[in-house]
């Protein structure tokens, strides 16, 4: 299914995308020469935040913005950046926009900020993750892949490569190849092969932590798996 490699894949649409998470991922790679489209619940935000992302990038920049629904229909690739609390609501809203063969690659924790609790813990989610929470709300012609949990979308929006690791977990190897390969696309990311869309349970926590050693050390962690082959790498 992979057309990629070296050049650009086709268009990445970033649903509630004008958040810090996806807008510095479309930044990242508009950056690498990718068509990114932005999706909000509002299209003059999603607008808004493209044309910051031009701002930056130059006028080249193949950067959009939509609302959700049309962001959905204008792209097969799909990137869900949106706090815990709306994700289920928003998956359903959108689920008919979304076309057959469609990849969500989620990036939802479930911090238990989304229910008044501390950003630094997770809620409980009964299918085990978001991520599969989001699986069984899509239809079955849509492959999910949990990825970019554990990088910092501070440093995500600076102009440094980062220092992380991306683990992605998906039951579609296709999917999750092409999801890799988009990881790699941003300087200093390294994507690792997280194996079943289950393992998303673990990778969720791990931001939490993350979060909590944010606080208490005052910085943006990330995450650097040691000692795989380079396989595990591709
Ligand atoms: N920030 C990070 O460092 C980071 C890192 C890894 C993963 N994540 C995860 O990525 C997700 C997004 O993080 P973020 O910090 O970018 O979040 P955010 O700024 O709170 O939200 C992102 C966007 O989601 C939309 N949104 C907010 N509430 C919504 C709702 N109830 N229903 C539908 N859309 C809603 C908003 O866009 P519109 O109002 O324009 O629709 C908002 O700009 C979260 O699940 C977070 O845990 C974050």
């Amino acid at each position: 299914m992979s057309q990629m490699g070296a050049g650009p894949v086709r268009p990445i649409a970033i649903i509630g995308g004008t958040g810090p998470a996806g807008m510095w991922l479309a930044l990242r790679w508009a950056r690498a020469g990718e068509t990114v489209i932005i999706g909000s619940r509002e299209r003059a935000r999603a607008e808004q935040a493209a044309a910051a992302i031009k701002a930056r990038v130059g006028e080249h920049a193949a950067v959009s913005g939509l609302e959700n629904s049309a962001a959905c229909a204008a792209a097969d690739i799909l990137v869900l950046t949106v706090p815990f609390e709306g994700q289920a609501a928003l998956i359903k809203r959108l689920k008919s926009a979304m076309t057959a063969g469609s990849i969500l690659i989620d990036a939802t924790v479930p911090l238990a900020a989304s229910i008044g609790g501390r950003a630094s813990r997770t809620v409980g989610v009964w299918q085990g993750s978001a991520a599969e929470q989001a699986r069984e709300l899509v239809s079955n012609d849509v492959s999910v892949v949990a990825a970019f949990h554990n990088v910092s979308a501070e440093l995500m929006g600076g102009d440094n490569p980062l220092d992380c690791d991306v683990i992605v977990c998906s039951d579609d190897r296709d999917a999750a190849q092409l999801t890799r390969e988009l990881a790699a696309k941003i300087p200093g990311i390294r994507p690792i092969d997280g194996g079943k869309l289950e393992n998303a349970r673990i990778v969720e926590q791990i931001t939490a932590l993350l979060i909590g050693l944010n606080i208490r050390h005052k910085g943006h962690a990330g995450i650097r798996i040691t000692g795989l082959p380079p396989i595990a790498y591709r």
